[in-house]
């Protein structure tokens, strides 16, 4: 059975003091809430003292991107090494807003994804449609791209050592959740897609969902099959909302 994953990621969110209280939050509750693995996908900057706050209690942390390299002349990049120095266990790759707004390429994407395992990190891949796409009946084609980009590239074992979140970008801190069904239905496309390569990867591989979940709506999305835990923007960032959400996860 898959452990469901909640990972909570906080964008471009935050400051020293916010952080510290979110964070003293979540340990505080943690423990009566949730048998899922928890995770909190900080800015870079704050990595450190989310490592200093949360060592020796079960959240883990990671990054929200990485750089394929791995070190050297790459101004503004963040390499995967000093993610893992930092205790990072996982790290978010192709981040629908990373697509859209630097550029990211199916291409680059899997060499992120490498990156990230390269250096002992877990890549959270994010694969999602635009509205536009959705509505001209490509959802499946557009994941499947995704996806193959990266299972060309990396092997079907290799997707094996990741997590998948499927996020449709027009859910994205809309408030405009997928319906169960929807969800439900590329989960089980993309769980199909992976068992093309191998039906072992594709039975243990975590299929996140993410997109305005929230504590009214996760336990319905959460309950689907093929859905094994959510990726969660907006709602990571109050303790309260973001325990609820754990909550929801339990097996
Ligand atoms: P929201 O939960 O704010 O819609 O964001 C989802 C997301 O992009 C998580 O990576």
């Amino acid at each position: 059975m898959r452990q469901p994953l909640v990972a909570g990621n906080w964008k471009m969110n935050g400051s020293r003091a916010s952080v510290a209280e979110l964070l003293d939050g979540l340990k505080a509750g943690i423990d009566q809430v949730t048998t899922a693995e928890v995770a909190v996908c900080a800015p870079f900057v704050y990595i450190a003292d989310v490592q200093s706050r949360l060592d020796g209690s079960p959240i883990k942390w990671g990054g929200q991107d990485v750089s394929v390299h791995e070190a050297g002349a790459y101004t503004g990049e963040t390499a995967g090494p000093m993610l893992a120095d930092f205790g990072c266990h996982f790290v978010i790759i192709g981040h629908s807003e990373r697509r859209a707004y630097h550029g990211e390429s199916d291409d680059l994407v899997a060499q992120k994804f490498s990156a990230a395992l390269a250096a002992g990190l877990v890549p959270i891949l994010c694969v999602g449609e635009t509205l536009e796409e959705r509505e001209s009946g490509v959802t499946e084609q557009v994941v499947a791209r995704q996806l193959d980009a990266v299972i060309s590239a990396c092997g079907i074992d290799d997707i094996g050592k990741g997590v998948i979140a499927y996020e449709p970008v027009w859910a994205i801190g809309t408030g405009k959740t997928a319906t169960p069904e929807q969800a439900q239905d590329v989960h089980a496309f993309i769980r199909g897609r992976l068992a093309q390569s191998s039906g072992a990867v594709a039975d243990k591989v975590r299929v996140l969902y993410g997109g305005s979940m929230n504590p009214k709506n996760a336990a319905e999305l959460m309950a689907q099959p093929d859905i094994d835990g959510g990726l969660i923007g907006g709602a990571s960032l109050k303790a309260a909302d973001f325990l609820a959400v754990c909550s929801a996860a339990n097996r």
